[in-house]
């Protein structure tokens, strides 16, 4: 199931290897033409809901390079680190907990070696320099998570907005973390994106705003189509927690390769603040308007991974069809993947029949109109048979055929996705027609 949908996101520039012409980069993905409008639309619908139609959410957007006390302060310089192991024979390394086993003992993937170092502490901080001295005092380190800037930020959005808790401060940015073992495609990567909230509230009501985000990224793993007998929902043990955290639930999904990590949701106390409020010497507390008392809020933190949203998003939609139609051919597999409309990375692909100057003409001011309002394809090549096939691979919720009918009648035909019915559409009908389709 992975190998076809890694070679279907190749196939069709979803998402490829990133400089691939040079042999490529272990573990870094490039998003395509298609990946790129299927990311968007999931980031864009991650910040009208969260942000844009809600009164207690505000947006920023931080530097990836943060001041390295930053680091010291939250705990990630001391302790954000995994546990690696290496193999003694040929020095291959990995992360303890993803080495192969072999009853109770360690097994090497690459030279079958069963002789391993002890685990040391390996910390996942991606560092560089900056300026041109390559010296202690220039290392900085590109943020592991996009949380710390919305902690460190704080004060200056207490001092510029009207903000009255609980309130949330959100973001969608690249993370970076030099994993000891990236793998599963996009799963676990070295570069990824984040989309988070901190939401800070009385620390009296840290439960009562856990279980609302519980059930908020609930309807939003239901809204991407995920279905919901493959997500699980784990509360994390004391020991397994991450260093600031006081309850974590782990939302899982059953990815091809197994149940892992897909989102998580946090309450983070007050650890961060008052981190960086001792080691910042700054008072960075809010102060509450009716007591005039001034404390530092607590923190619930939803989060959610871009990267393993598309991966989900792209394993739900995979399917193959046997299917027999006269219009279509013989009877083939249908490879089809059913987004849900909203995250298809285009919405309606347009379809001379033949490549007539009489058919590419309407054709072309269709795209010209109808692209306005929804990203369109436009093709005019191969069998109607073959092109239907491909939108059907790509995710293509509408085709729009333009046929010698349409010329006497100004109509089209109008073919679904997932049913490959077709209606006949008035020209003038077809943006209405297509938006009630979106949104139903
Ligand atoms: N601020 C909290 C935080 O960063 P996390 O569980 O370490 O928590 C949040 O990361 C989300 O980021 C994960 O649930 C996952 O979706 C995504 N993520 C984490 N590491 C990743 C990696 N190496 N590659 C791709 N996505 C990753």
């Amino acid at each position: 199931m992975m190998k076809k949908i890694v070679s279907l996101a190749k196939r069709r520039g979803f998402i490829f290897p990133s400089s691939e012409i040079y042999g490529g980069l272990a573990n870094a993905w490039d998003y395509g033409p298609l990946g790129v409008e299927l990311k968007n639309n999931i980031k864009q619908e991650w910040w009208r809901r969260f942000v844009q139609r809600r009164p207690d959410i505000i947006g920023i957007d931080a530097s990836l390079l943060m001041n390295p006390r930053v680091w010291e302060a939250s705990g990630h310089l001391e302790t954000f680190t995994d546990p690696l192991v290496e193999c003694k024979n040929c020095h291959s390394r990995y992360r303890e907990d993803h080495v192969a086993m072999n009853g109770d003992r360690y097994v090497c993937s690459n030279c079958k070696g069963m002789d391993f170092t002890v685990a040391k502490n390996f910390n996942l901080m991606l560092k560089t320099f900056l300026g041109s001295a390559e010296d202690a005092t220039n290392v900085v380190y590109f943020r592991p998570e996009t949380a710390q800037a919305m902690f460190v930020d704080f004060k200056n959005i207490l001092d510029s907005n009207r903000c009255r808790l609980p309130f949330g401060i959100a973001q969608v940015g690249k993370a970076f973390r030099n994993e000891i073992t990236p793998g599963n495609f996009i799963f676990r990567t070295r570069e990824f994106e984040q989309m988070e909230i901190e939401y800070f509230v009385k620390e009296s009501e840290w439960e009562k705003y856990f279980d609302y985000w519980l059930e908020e990224m609930k309807k939003w793993v239901r809204d991407i189509g995920i279905s919901e007998e493959r997500v699980h929902y784990v509360d994390v043990s004391d020991g397994e927690r991450a260093h600031y955290s006081k309850r974590t639930v782990d939302i899982e999904y059953d990815f091809p390769f197994g149940q892992k990590e897909l989102y998580g949701l946090a309450y983070r106390g007050d650890f961060d603040l008052t981190n960086h409020m001792k080691a910042s010497g700054q008072d960075i507390r809010y102060m509450d308007p009716e007591t005039n008392e001034k404390f530092l809020p607590h923190v619930i933190e939803p989060t959610w991974g871009v990267d393993r949203t598309v991966l989900a998003v792209l394993a739900e939609a995979y399917h193959e069809e046997e299917v027999r139609t006269a219009a279509e051919g013989e009877s083939a597999t249908r490879v089809v993947m059913k987004f849900p409309a909203w995250i298809a990375p285009i919405k309606v692909a347009i379809l001379p029949l033949a490549k007539k100057e009489e058919l590419t003409k309407i054709a072309k001011k269709m795209y010209e109109d109808l692209s306005q309002d929804f990203v369109c394809e436009y093709d005019e090549s191969q069998s109607i048979g073959k092109r239907y096939r491909k939108q059907d691979e790509i995710g293509t919720p509408f085709c729009v055929t333009v046929d010698f009918d349409s010329l006497e009648n100004n109509d089209v035909t109008l073919r679904h996705r997932d049913t490959m019915e077709q209606v006949r559409v008035k020209i003038a009908d077809l943006p209405q027609e297509i938006k009630k389709g979106l949104d139903s």
